[in-house]
């Protein structure tokens, strides 16, 4: 199993000492939630901690956007060091576009679907996307309950991305611990997120929990 923390439960006063703490246990990627105050009711980093978290690992860094404006900020993203951009597929934007600036720029695509958002809104960008974030809260906070109808639709993804024979990815945000991710996993999920339930406790502990899932 795939993991990538999400660095918003994070002691940001120690960022560099809980990377490396994540480093010793083998992450694949860190996980940069962006929020607006508009598209969630929430605010929390832009570029600039992007920057920080990219001096401190050469790994994979996904900034989640939750903002109303993808289109009109992927690049101080992009700059800022973040690998792969995580777009919502309730924004009101051309995605087509989006991918293709976003690409061309060097970046990877992702499309991210609510609970609330049916599967079937994300399908027309899974050929040419990296990652299918699958929301299991609703995006804003970190520490809420996992949303249980999560696992039918992860279910649904992974076959329908193994009937279509694509390389997309699936990954899961929210509520995901001990117990959910190995829902998760048995569902189907590639990459697993997570941020009260790793930075709560023994922190590479916690991911080499994580990554043992669906073994
Ligand atoms: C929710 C964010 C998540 C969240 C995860 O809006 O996208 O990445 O911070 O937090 P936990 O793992 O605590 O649910
Ligand atoms: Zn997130």
């Amino acid at each position: 199993m795939k993991v990538s923390p999400s660095i918003i439960s994070a002691k940001l006063e120690h960022l560099a000492t809980e990377i490396l703490q994540c480093e010793s246990a083998g992450v694949d990627s860190y996980h940069l939630d962006v929020m607006d105050g508009h598209f969630v009711p929430n605010l929390t980093m832009g570029p600039d901690l992007v920057k920080a978290v990219r001096r401190n690992t050469k790994k994979k860094l996904e900034a989640h956007l939750m903002i109303d404006r993808p289109d009109k900020y992927y690049g101080p993203f992009l700059d800022a060091g973040a690998d792969t951009l995580l777009v919502h597929a309730e924004c009101l934007v051309d995605f087509k576009k989006l991918h293709t600036d976003i690409t061309s720029a060097g970046g990877d695509f992702g499309i991210v679907v609510n609970p609330e958002t049916p599967l079937e809104h994300a399908i027309p960008y899974l050929e040419d996307a990296r990652i299918l974030l699958i929301m299991s809260v609703h995006p804003g906070f970190s520490g809420q309950k996992f949303i249980p109808a999560t696992i039918d639709k992860i279910r649904r993804a992974k076959n329908y991305i193994t009937e279509k024979k694509l390389k997309v990815e699936i990954e899961v945000d929210g509520g995901i611990n001990d117990e959910t991710g190995s829902l998760c996993a048995e569902a189907g999920a590639d990459i697993l997120v997570s941020a009260s339930y790793i930075f709560s406790g023994n922190i590479a502990e916690r991911i080499g929990i994580l990554k043992e899932m669906g073994r």
